[in-house]
């Protein structure tokens, strides 16, 4: 690649090449940068590799991991057993669960899950179709270890 400065840092390599843009999609790109309170272009642009990176990383069935959020009524009691019974039939996706009071009725369970992408998919489908589930959420994360 051309227009690369190599820069060294202990512990971590850095490279420094140039980008071509249009006016306006800099525009664009410096306005959303400020709105998400990147630092600098340099943080703003990893951020953007890094969220491409997981992407990759769920699409090629990678191992991943996340977390499942779900909103119900805790009043249904074949809902919690069918919950509870579909954690155990996943336990090796399964790291940890929160379960928080909202209100009176509903509740909130956070599950923190690690696996194969594919795996991970399906287990938080299954619970968001459990008859009852009000919302249920999939935030798609990364173990970290290749970005
Ligand atoms: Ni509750």
């Amino acid at each position: 690649m051309k227009n690369k400065t190599k820069v060294i840092r202990p512990g971590r390599d850095l490279t420094r090449f140039t980008v071509s843009l249009e006016d306006d999609l800099l525009r664009k790109f410096e306005k959303r940068m400020q709105k998400k309170k990147y630092a600098n272009r340099s943080q703003a642009i990893r951020g953007l590799i890094r969220a491409d990176l997981v992407q990759e990383e769920w699409e090629g069935g990678k191992e991943v991991a996340g977390a499942v959020a779900l909103v119900y009524d805790h009043r249904r009691r074949e809902l919690l057993t069918h919950l509870t019974g579909l954690q155990h039939d996943f336990q090796k996706l399964v790291l940890s669960s929160q379960h928080i009071h909202l209100d009176h009725d509903n509740c909130l369970e956070i599950i923190a899950v690690r696996g194969k992408a594919e795996e991970i998919k399906a287990f938080a489908q299954l619970l968001r179709a459990c008859k009852g589930v009000k919302y249920g959420n999939l935030t798609m994360a990364s173990t970290g270890a290749r970005i």
